[in-house]
């Protein structure tokens, strides 16, 4: 069970913890209709927080059958699921941003596609601002063994609001 907790900090922010992978799939099948062509999401967080998983889900939600594996070394994978273009991006493997330029990835950011994006921050300023992003942390470092996360969505645009106000309203309507 996902529990939606207050946070302080910004209230349009939503945090969720989640306490086990089966829960971040979840949050992955209420959150993959909502995202609209041209939206863009980063994803962010340390190795095994949950960022791939979450993509996954996503994938798995829409249709998609095949594997679904982390770009670590390809940059990007590319799904074509309902006739919407997902790209998949992991930059983790950068040395420097400016490879997002030299692989010329900038093209992949069109209106008729959903891009997901891992480890943005190695790609500023060329990758683009995100609409909406998911900040995944490990809820107890302390706990071996714990697999609960902590994810803080964050819309940065009015397509990333409106997909966070149908997300909130969605679990208000199930609970
Ligand atoms: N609550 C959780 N959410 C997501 N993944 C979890 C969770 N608990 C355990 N896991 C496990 O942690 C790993 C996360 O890996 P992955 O999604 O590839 O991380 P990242 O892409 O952030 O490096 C997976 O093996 C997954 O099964
Ligand atoms: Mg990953």
């Amino acid at each position: 069970m996902i529990i939606p907790q207050a946070d302080p900090r910004d209230e349009t922010t939503l945090t969720l913890r989640l306490a086990d992978a089966a829960a971040t799939m979840g949050l992955g099948r209420e959150l993959a209709p909502l995202l609209k062509p041209g939206c863009v999401v980063w994803l962010e967080g340390d190795l095994g927080a949950g960022k791939t998983t979450l993509v996954r889900a996503l994938l798995r939600a829409q249709g998609h059958e095949g594997p679904v594996k982390s770009p670590t070394y390809t940059l990007v994978e590319v799904y074509v699921v309902s006739k919407i273009y997902w790209y998949h991006f992991d930059f983790y493997r950068f040395n420097e941003a400016e490879e997002f330029e030299e692989a010329g990835l900038g093209e992949y950011f069109r209106d008729d596609a959903i891009c997901l994006v891992e480890w943005p921050g190695k790609a500023l300023p060329y990758v683009p601002e995100a609409d909406l992003s998911l900040a995944f942390h490990f809820a107890s470092r302390a706990e071996a063994g714990d697999d609960a996360r902590i994810v803080e969505l964050r819309p940065h645009s009015e397509v990333g609001r409106q997909c966070l106000k149908a997300l909130s309203s969605r679990r208000g309507d199930a609970s």
